[in-house]
This record gives C-alpha cells, structure tokens and sequence, in this order.
C-alpha cells in the first residue's frame, strides 16, 4: 500500500512539475527536468504543433511499454519511432525525464536506464526537447540559430520512415532478423540476418541490380518517402504509394515477416492500409521457416517441414525442422558397403524450392546426371532441377528458404534414406496445426545405376559450374572479365541468372570495422604471398576465416565489386572457399575459409613426417578436379599460373584445396586473344613453370597442366623435381627426368621411383597412371592432356569409390 501512495504522491508531483495546470494543452517544447511516469501513459509526453504525431509512453504489451512516437489519430498508436524497441519498461515507476544536463532518459521501474539520448553535459540546461511536425522529435538549443540538433530521432530510425526522413548510410530499418539498408555498393537492399543464416532477398538476388532497375553508381545513399506517396532512392528505385497523392498520413515500415511496406491512414478510423509492397510473394522472403522447412502462401503464410523432417520445436515453426531418420556423416571416411543407389531413393516435391546452399550449379544435363552427382555427393540433401529448354541443376548441401508456389516451375528432389517410410511419419507432424507436409509428395523411383557420363557433347558441354565461391586471391589488375563476361553494366544472359543468386546469397560484403574486429585489428598473420598477407579472424558467429589484405588493387570500388560478382560464383570442393569481401576506399579485404592443415608442401617434403599414400593419391585427384573446374566448368577461361605444393592446402581430413589464385586471370573467350591470354611479364613460381613462359607466346590453360604434372610427379617422389641430382650432384634437366618417366613407364617398375618413406605401401597401379599423366603433362604443349582427361584417368583408377564389401 505504501507504494501505492508513493506512486500517487510521485504523480502527483508530476503534474506539478510537468503541466501545471492539468487541463492546458498538450507541450510540443519541454526544458530541462520536465518527466512523464508511465501510470500517466494516457497523456502524450509531447505533441506536435499542428497535433500530427504525439509521443509518449505506449503498451508494448502487458504491462510493458515502450516511449514512441506515433500519429496522433492512429490506432494503437502504430509507433513510427521508438527509444526502446525490443527492451519495454515496466508499466508501473518508469518514467521518462528530460534530464536538468539536457539528456532524455526512459529509466525503468528498477531504475536501470534503458535508453538515453546521450545529449547531457556541456551547457545542457539551455537545451529543450520538442515534436516537431514532421515526427522528428529533437533536443535542442532554441537560443541557437544554427538550426542543428545536438539530438534527433531521424538520425535513429527504427523499423520506419515517415514522409520526409530520409534513410541514408549510416542508418537501417530493423525487424527481428530483418532489415532494409544501403548496402556497400549503393544498392538498397533487404537483409535476413539470423543464427544461421544470412541470406540478401530483395531485390531479386538472381538478378545483378541494373536488371533489378537499380544502379551502383550513385553513392549518396538516400532513400525518402515524400509528402505524395512516392519513396525515392538514389539507386534509382522509385516506388508509389497506391493512393499516390497529397494530405494522406503514410509510414514505411520493415516488419516481422520480412516484408517492407508502405502503409496509408484512414483519417476517420485511424486504420492502415498497405498501399505498396517491397514482396508480392511473402514466401520469397529468406529465413522466414528455418531449416528443411517450406514456407507456403496460400491463403495465409505457414511453414511446413519437409517430407521426411519433422518441427524442432512444436511451438515454434520458425525454428525450422530436423531429419527424422539417420543422416550420413560426411566426414568418416569408409564409405559403406551398399552403394548410394541401393541406399538413398528421391522424395519430388513440384513447385518447390530451397534457395541458396547450392554445391555446384550444372547447365544442359539430364534429369538422371543431376540425380546421380547427388546420389553420390554425401553432402548433397536433394537436389533441384528445372527443364527450361536445356536442364538446370542444383544440388543442395542445406536445404533452407524453401518455398512453395504454383508459379515456381522448378521441382525439388529430397534424398532420403530408402528404407524410410515417407509417408508414414508426416502424419505427426500434421497433427501440429499448420504443420502439413503436401500430401502430393510421391516417391519417384529409387536411384538406379544409370549412366554417369556427359549428357551430350554439344558446344555447351562442359556444363557451366555456378556458386559462391572463390578464386583464390586475385591479382585483379589481370581480371578482365568473367567466366561468363559479365560487367556491372552488363547484364548477364537470363538463362545464367540462377547463378547470381550465389553472389548475393551465401557471400558477404564486410565492411572494413567488421574485419578488423575478427582479425582483432590484423594481429596473427597466416602468410603471405605476392597479392597481400592473410590473417587469421573470427566472425561474429565463432567461424574461422583467412582474411586477406590485398596490396596494390587497381581499380576504384564499382569494378572491385563487378570483379567479386564474377568471382563470388565460382566454387567447387577443391578450391578454397570465399565467404565474402571489403571494398572501402583503400582497403580490399578477401575472407576465405580457414583451411586447417597448411599447405602440401609442409606434409610433403617434411622430414619428421612421411604422408600416407592414399592421401597423396586423394590429393592428387582433388587438385586435378579443382583445375579442371577453373579451365573447363568455366570453358577454359580461368587460368592459375601458379600451381604449386604451396597453393594446395589441406582439410583436416586430407582433402586438397587449392589457394592463391594470385595469377589468375579470367579472360573473355571470344576477345581478341582467342582463347589464349598475353601477359606483359612472366608469372609463375621457378621450378613449376611450363618452358613457354620464357617463349613469346601467349599464355593458356596448358601452363597450369605442366605445373600440375611437376606437383603430381613431386606426390608420388616426395621430394622437390628442382632438387633431383644425377649421381655426380648436377642438377637433373627436365629432359632427363621425363627420360627417366618414360623408361618407367614402359617398363612399369615403378618402385624404385616412388617415396622410399613409403616403405612400400602405395598402389602401384595408381602410381604408374600418376607417373605416366606427369610425363605427359610435360610434353610440348599441344600435345599435354586438358585437367578434365586427367582427372578421369586419376579417377579411373581411384579404389575407394569400390565398395569395400565387394573387394578381396
Ligand atoms: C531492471 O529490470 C530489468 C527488466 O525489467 C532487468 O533486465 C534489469 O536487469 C533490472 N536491473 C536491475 C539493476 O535490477
Ligand atoms: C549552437 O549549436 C552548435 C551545434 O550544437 C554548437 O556547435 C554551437 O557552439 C552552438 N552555438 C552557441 C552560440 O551556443
Ligand atoms: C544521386 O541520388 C540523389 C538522390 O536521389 C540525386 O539527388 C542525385 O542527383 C543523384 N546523382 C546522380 C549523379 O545521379
Ligand atoms: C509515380 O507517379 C508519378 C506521378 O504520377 C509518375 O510520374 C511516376 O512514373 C510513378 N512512378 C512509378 C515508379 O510508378
Ligand atoms: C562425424 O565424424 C567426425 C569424426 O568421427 C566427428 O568428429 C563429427 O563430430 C561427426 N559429425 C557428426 C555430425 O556426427
Ligand atoms: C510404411 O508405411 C506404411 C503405411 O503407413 C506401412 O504399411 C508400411 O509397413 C511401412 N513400411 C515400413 C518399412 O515401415
Ligand atoms: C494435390 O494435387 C491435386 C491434383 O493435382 C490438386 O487438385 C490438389 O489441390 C493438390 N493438393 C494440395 C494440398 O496441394
Ligand atoms: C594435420 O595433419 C597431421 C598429420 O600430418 C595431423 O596429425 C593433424 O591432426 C592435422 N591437423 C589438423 C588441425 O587437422
């Protein structure tokens, strides 16, 4: 009871100091020491001249408010700005005070500040708060002229914009996970940042912005909603209110679902009616269900797991849903003895699709080849394939954003165990409202053996390879075009979109801060190479990465970003992943994987160790594979030119990645230098360089096949080939070794070739094709095998791909 009375003595109080005479009109200007308690929410702590916007304390739920600013006539004073969003106080002994020392307080009942206007100190008491007309509400001096807010609410956005407030740089508009920013390169964009995710869907992330209607090129980063209904932003998008025109009371506003939209007020009920929209389909907003969850729109938004996936959590669908049978892990090495086919069948779900998390990207291959790449991917999860005149086909590695949509012509392809009864466990998770699985899925035949092969041999062929991926560090003075020529003013061919998507989706642009904190401020240095130095870093979210510094980048930041477009795609297992950039002035930052066990040359040509054979041969394949993605996946046009141990880095488990794509060159196919590239200087590393650098030739993908059969022929040796002595201590000559190679291999004794420390165990079959592919990588050019015919050879004789249960 005593409390009670302190309240009532402290309103008392209140009033006293606030309005001294209660029945006066409400205050559009406030001095220092004026407070509002929030037991008296039903008074606005401030009005507006013309009566527009109030702001005060509102119910932000039971017993718990926040202080906002809203139209005066709205109902349930829609806020339009906020001080405490996400924090309320509690609706009994809060109050918000403008401070004797001019700054604006909101302190909970405890009497924790929750939030302030940092404005106190330095001649505050002169200073005085006031609602302005336009919503603003300001701290200022109202005996200076220079007309500048020490505070201003405009400058802290929340999840809105009014007419006139301009969002810029600095700013974002938030909601949960979700937000609408400027991005580094201008473009106004919406974000899902979540525990899991990060995922750019709007504008259309298959799409680079200049076929979105936007542009890169205008950095003043200002987007305003104005008096008529028309949001205007320097990136050229210019949207209109529906009921376009003067003296209608608009917001704009980011909301739980992900959607940005504009929303005009109904004068006589204070009602809202959206009047325009950033997502016409709500279920193309990413992260809204979670993991292997489909969202669906029809006739209101739901989220539904997966056939074969059931809710992590009942009460929650967002938190997306988990595997109800056994999943494989990918990192154990044996691989068990029935083969995929006889363990994994197909679950077709048409109209669906899970965005993003793509492996690879194939372009004109069969609905069978798609089928079988992820029948024997362990990491894929289904795959989705589209027949858009020639077949499209994404394999998954996580199955996230999903959507289902009768206009979506595409199908998804489950991977489930085949012993799992996919009908049957559905029937739990539907019994959770708004939990149904379609009850259209039906299982596909199972996966057959079929033909593992190249779907015809046409011009297209090899198929285009598309993803998030990486090039390594790029000398990207030498960057010319793309894979698939692309500029920013370019705009990629349509049936090459769906590649876009990985640029924006799974890669990231950091700025410059953010990397700095994960590097804490570039302490422990990596290595480094011609292109820059690599450090070590932690993302926010406990991942470990390699950033790169680079050095001596040509080039302001609008071709920085269209050489990262072109970059960003490029991905495969064997080559070190790029999960995103900085472009900020001067600095030009790479962020890569953090591949964990160094580099070949450290396992190689070690004394105090001794790497097993079937390493060596998986390494072997793996750089073969990875080259061949660079020269054939994208038609030839990446070249490395600096193959060595020193750029093929290892995972833990062994698997060869290939680094420092310092040399790299992409060059235009059908430019004037054909399919070769001339280089002003050599390049390249001593000892690995094909004999027609020193020639005045041009350059092509065959230099990157000769330093492959030295790194191969160095596997199987285990020592460096500039290193080989004769028996007199000379230095052995290219010509001798490959002398010594053809005896070899015509003779097949291969033994006393290969790493003595090996002490006999190796496969000798593979050692001689390994053998024989480096004798004839280091022929005269013309007549070197292309890196896809040797990664068949070396995969022809792979022995593990067998099933053990069938071998001796
Ligand atoms: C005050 O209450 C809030 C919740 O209303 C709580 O988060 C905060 O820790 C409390 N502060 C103190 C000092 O008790
Ligand atoms: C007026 O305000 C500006 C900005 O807050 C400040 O720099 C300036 O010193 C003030 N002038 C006077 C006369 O107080
Ligand atoms: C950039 O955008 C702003 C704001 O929309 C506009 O005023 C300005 O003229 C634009 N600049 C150029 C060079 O187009
Ligand atoms: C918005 O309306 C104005 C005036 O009618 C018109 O000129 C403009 O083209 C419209 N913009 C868009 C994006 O529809
Ligand atoms: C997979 O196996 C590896 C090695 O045994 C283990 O470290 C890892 O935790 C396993 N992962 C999962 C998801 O079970
Ligand atoms: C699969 O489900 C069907 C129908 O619920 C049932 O008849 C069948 O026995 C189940 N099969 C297995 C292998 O569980
Ligand atoms: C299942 O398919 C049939 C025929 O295509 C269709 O009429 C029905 O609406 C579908 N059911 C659902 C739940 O999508
Ligand atoms: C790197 O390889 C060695 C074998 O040479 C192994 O013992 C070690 O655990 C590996 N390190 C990591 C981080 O995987």
């Amino acid at each position: 009871m005593a409390s009670r009375y302190g309240t009532c003595l402290a309103f008392i109080l209140l009033l006293a100091t606030v309005a001294p005479c209660p029945s006066a009109s409400a205050q559009h200007t406030l001095g220092a020491g004026s407070s509002l308690s929030v037991e008296d929410h039903e008074r606005p702590f401030l009005t507006s001249p013309d009566g527009t916007f109030s702001c005060g304390f509102r119910e932000a739920g039971e017993n718990a408010f926040s202080f906002s600013v809203w139209y005066t006539g709205a109902v349930e004073k829609t806020a339009v700005w906020t001080a405490n969003p996400g924090a309320p106080v509690n609706g009994r002994g809060s109050r918000i005070s403008f401070r004797r020392d001019g700054g604006l307080a909101l302190d909970d009942a405890n009497g924790t500040t929750v939030w302030e206007s940092k404005t106190s100190g330095g001649g505050g008491s002169a200073l005085a708060v006031s609602l302005l007309d336009t919503g603003n509400l300001v701290i200022s001096d109202p005996s200076n002229n220079s007309g500048r807010a020490a505070w201003q609410s405009f400058d802290w956005p929340t999840d809105t914009l009014v007419p006139s407030q301009p969002l810029t740089k600095h700013m974002k508009l938030v909601a949960g996970y979700f937000s609408l920013y400027y991005d580094n390169d201008n473009v106004l964009r919406l974000l899902y940042d979540g525990p899991e995710i990060s995922s750019i869907y709007w504008p259309n992330p298959d799409k680079d912005p200049f076929k979105n209607g936007r542009t890169t090129y205008n950095s003043s980063r200002i987007g305003v909603l104005d008096d008529n209904g028309l949001f205007l932003s320097s990136d050229n998008l210019g949207v209109n209110a529906s009921d376009l025109g003067p003296g209608v009371k608009r917001r704009l506003t980011i909301e739980q679902d992900g959607n940005v939209r504009i929303y005009s007020m109904k004068a006589s009920t204070g009602g809202w009616t959206v009047t325009w929209a950033a997502m016409a389909q709500p279920c193309y907003v990413h992260g809204l269900c979670g993991r292997n969850a489909i969202c669906e729109y029809e006739p209101s938004l739901r989220c539904s797991c997966a056939p074969g996936y059931e809710m992590v959590d009942r009460q929650d669908s967002r938190k997306g849903c988990k595997p109800m049978f056994t999943v494989t892990n990918c990192s154990l090495q044996a691989s068990p003895s029935p083969s995929p086919e006889q363990r994994y069948k197909f679950v077709k779900m048409p109209h669906t699709d899970f965005y993003g998390y793509d492996l690879w990207f194939y372009q004109s291959v069969t609905f069978e080849y798609c089928k079988k790449i992820c029948l024997e991917t362990c990491l894929c999860v289904g795959f989705s394939y589209k027949l858009e005149g020639q077949g499209v086909c994404y394999p998954k590695s996580v199955l996230f954003n999903g959507f289902t949509s009768s206009s979506f012509t595409g199908t998804i392809y489950l991977k489930l165990p085949i012993d799992f009864n996919a009908s049957a466990p559905t029937a739990t998770a539907r019994s959770t409202a708004g939990l149904a699985c379609d009850p259209n899925v039906s299982v596909i035949v199972q996966g057959s053996p079929g033909t593992f092969g190249r779907p015809g041999n046409d011009a297209k062929w090899p198929y285009l390879f598309a993803f998030a991926g990486v090039l390594g560090v790029l000398d990207l003075i030498f960057i010319a075009t793309g894979c698939w020529f692309l500029s920013s003013k370019q705009s990629i061919p349509s049936s090459l979109e769906a590649g876009y998507r990985m640029v924006t989706g799974q890669f990231r642009r950091f700025t410059y801060r953010e990397l700095k904190d994960a590097t804490g401020n570039f302490k422990e240095e990596l290595g480094r190479g011609g292109s820059g130095v690599v450090y070590r870093g932690v993302l926010d979210k406990g991942k470990i990465v390699a950033v790169k510094k680079l050095t001596n980048v040509a080039g302001g930041d609008e071709e920085f970003w269209a050489e990262m477009t072109v970059i960003g795609r490029i991905n495969h297992i064997n080559l070190v992943r790029i999960w995103g950039f900085c472009s900020q002035g001067k600095h030009k930052l790479l962020v890569y994987e953090y591949v964990e066990n160094e580099s070949l040359d450290r396992h190689l040509f070690a004394t105090d160790r001794t790497l097993p054979w079937r390493e060596r041969y998986r390494i072997a394949l793996g750089t073969a594979r990875g080259l061949a993605y660079l020269h054939h996946e994208c038609l030839e046009w990446v070249i490395h030119c600096d193959v060595k141990p020193e750029n093929i880095l290892l995972t833990r488990e062994f698997d060869a990645k290939i680094a420092d794509f310092g040399l790299a060159k992409l060059s235009k196919r059908d430019g004037a230098a054909g399919d070769s590239m001339q280089l002003s200087h050599m390049r390249g590393t001593t000892g690995y360089m094909a004999p027609e650098w020193a020639l005045n030739v041009p350059i092509n993908a065959k230099v990157d096949v000769y330093s492959y059969g030295i790194v191969l022929l160095e596997i199987v040796i285990g020592s460096r080939i500039s290193e080989q002595r004769t028996a007199g201590g000379e230095r052995l000559e290219k010509s001798q070794i490959a002398e010594v190679l053809r005896q070899v291999v015509a003779s097949g004794d291969i033994e006393p070739l290969v790493d003595g420390r090996l002490q006999g165990q190796f496969n000798p079959p593979q050692a001689l094709e390994m053998v024989r592919i480096s004798l004839s990588c280091m022929e005269e050019r013309s007549s070197r095998p292309t890196m896809d015919d040797i990664a068949q050879a070396l995969a022809a004789c792979d022995d593990e791909d067998e099933h053990p249960a069938y071998r001796s």
